[in-house]
């Protein structure tokens, strides 16, 4: 199987597991884990925030970022189909207790008009406070311009509200402007990362931030049992990817346009690459079939609409098993047609 569906299935490479077995670890609850403090001080550094915090998972770091910012009853802005509002169980109410509102842009941020429209009338007593807008970059894969971002952040600050991203791929956007991360990070009051997407290590997010809301953070992740103890051991993985995956991620992109350009050639499919994934749409309501065609032909995908297939490229991807994944699509389309 040629497993597409995720940039979440890698493996630990055998370096990241010699790092892994050879870290040197503490008990982090005591603060005492210098794996874990290096991972935190150099995330922080490379996002250009004061401080990080290494949490078990995006979905952790994105609920901690609203917790620390929001008061219960507070607004939180976000797409209608972000991560933080489609697929955290609704935590934002369960555990900040905070009143989402979904916009729907297929760009992935909210344009001006529409920020102004809610913002109108914000100080009224009947309305919930805006507290904090949330954005995603790379969303679906797609990168949210920097001068988009920072108008969204400009906007947010004007009205007193924070603005935070949901980066689990904002390596990924990174690479594809070919600017630091601190700059794909640039207006954000707290930005979540991932180390177990592109970057091909086992476990972990980070959450960074100030140090006043990183603190709050860090409050929080105790009170929901995510204190750990020893885990320089999997932070030495994330350690690992961020000093070696960060620049391969240039070959999942190429590898994406490639897969891409070869899918759209394709009849009865059109195909597009945004970063490290493939969008492939297939005839009106046949993605689930079409998905369950390719599975069988051995290459793993998600179906994400109705006729929308989401394929991703990474880390145990190389060009031969891209080659191969490029027949057998080939093959299970020709099938899937007749
Ligand atoms: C955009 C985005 N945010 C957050 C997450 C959550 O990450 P985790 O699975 O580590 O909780 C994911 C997971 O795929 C994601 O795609």
């Amino acid at each position: 199987m040629i497993d597409l569906r995720s940039d979440t299935i890698t493996r630990p490479t055998a370096r990241m597991r010699r790092a892994m077995a050879e870290a040197e670890v503490g008990d982090d609850v005591f603060g005492e884990d210098p794996t874990v403090r290096r991972l935190e001080e150099e995330t922080a550094r490379l996002l250009g925030k004061e401080a990080a915090l290494y949490v078990p998972s995006g979905h952790m770091s994105n609920q901690l970022a609203i917790y620390a910012q929001v008061n219960s009853g507070d607004e939180i802005w976000a797409h209608r189909s972000s991560h933080i509002l489609a697929n955290e169980q609704g935590a934002t109410s369960v555990l900040a207790r905070a009143l989402p509102r979904a916009y729907d842009d297929p760009r992935g941020y909210p344009d001006h008009d529409l920020l102004e429209q809610w913002a109108a009338g914000s100080n009224d007593v009947h309305r919930a406070r805006p507290r904090l807008i949330c954005l995603e970059n790379t969303f679906t894969g797609r990168v949210v311009p920097l001068t988009e971002q920072q108008r969204v952040a400009d906007f947010a600050h004007a009205l007193g509200m924070s603005l935070h991203i949901d980066g689990a791929r904002l390596w990924n956007a990174s690479v594809e402007l070919g600017v630091p991360p601190s700059e794909a990070a640039s207006g954000a009051d707290t930005v979540s990362v991932c180390f177990s997407k592109g970057l091909g290590a086992p476990v972990g997010s980070a959450l960074a931030g100030s140090a006043e809301t990183v603190d709050r953070a860090r409050r929080a992740r105790k009170l929901l049992g995510g204190g750990m103890r020893q885990a320089g051991i999997i932070a030495a993985g994330a350690l690992h990817a961020l000093h070696h995956h960060r620049d391969r991620l240039a070959e999942d992109h190429r590898r994406a346009a490639e897969l891409a350009v070869a899918l759209d050639a394709l009849p009865g499919m059109s195909a597009l690459a945004r970063t490290n994934m493939v969008v492939v749409t297939t005839p009106p309501d046949e993605a689930a079939r079409w998905a369950r065609a390719f599975t069988e032909h051995g290459v793993g995908c998600v179906p994400i609409g109705p006729d929308l297939i989401r394929l991703v490229l990474h880390l145990e991807v190389d060009d031969a098993m891209l080659d191969q994944a490029i027949k057998r699509i080939a093959e299970a389309a020709a099938a899937a047609r007749r």
